[in-house]
């Protein structure tokens, strides 16, 4: 039986696109039920659902507070039987209480060799600093923000002259390659927190 997946997402979606092509291959061992973005014109919304995906728009500013925001995407995970939450450029922090009811079943993406850069601007970080090298990593998540082990990190050069969009940009290519392949180990069990 293949995982049930939901993704949450912000904006773009182009790893949360890369899972969904991912889940086509017939032997992939999960497929991509449900997408909730919390911001309502996010780009990714369309090609979800262009792909005959359940896509909802979940406002966190429709809601009172953290807590009651992430409860309504619990409740429509939990409606569609999802077992595995994949955090796609998520861009809002997670309350305790969501974090502590997908222990173990909720992985997120980020720019970084964690535990280096945690947090935002990664890259302009990285290239300020001088780093010879940067990458992306997928991690179970924890409470603790960008804090969970790493399940997959793949590592690329920092060239000189490289601008922050063009370092996001190799490294984005990677990401492409290695969420997929994060997310089939979680759902075949052969990663666990
Ligand atoms: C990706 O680079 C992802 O790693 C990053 O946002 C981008 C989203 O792009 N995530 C974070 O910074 C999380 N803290 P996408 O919407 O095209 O996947």
């Amino acid at each position: 039986m293949k995982k049930r997946v939901g993704i949450l997402i912000s904006g773009r979606g182009s790893n949360m696109r890369a899972l969904i092509e991912a889940a086509k291959e017939k032997d992939y061992p999960a497929e991509i039920v449900l997408v909730i973005s919390n911001v309502a014109d996010a780009s990714g919304l369309e090609f979800a659902r262009g792909n005959g995906i359940e896509a909802q728009v979940i406002e966190h500013k429709k809601f009172p507070s953290r807590e009651i925001f992430d409860n309504a995407m619990d409740v429509a995970l939990n409606a569609a039987n999802v077992e595995i939450v994949a955090l796609a450029g998520f861009m809002r922090l997670l309350s305790p209480r969501f974090v502590e009811k997908w222990h173990g079943r909720m992985i997120n993406i980020h720019p970084s060799l964690l535990p280096a850069y945690k947090g935002l601007h990664t890259h302009k970080r990285a290239i300020e600093a001088g780093e010879k090298f940067a990458g992306c990593t997928v991690h179970f998540v924890t409470p603790e923000l960008d804090d969970g082990p790493a399940i997959l990190q793949a590592q690329v050069p920092v060239l000189p002259g490289d601008s922050e969009d063009t370092l996001a940009a190799r490294v984005l290519e990677q990401e492409h390659r290695i969420y997929p392949q994060a997310l089939r180990l979680v759902a075949e069990g052969k990663a666990k927190l």
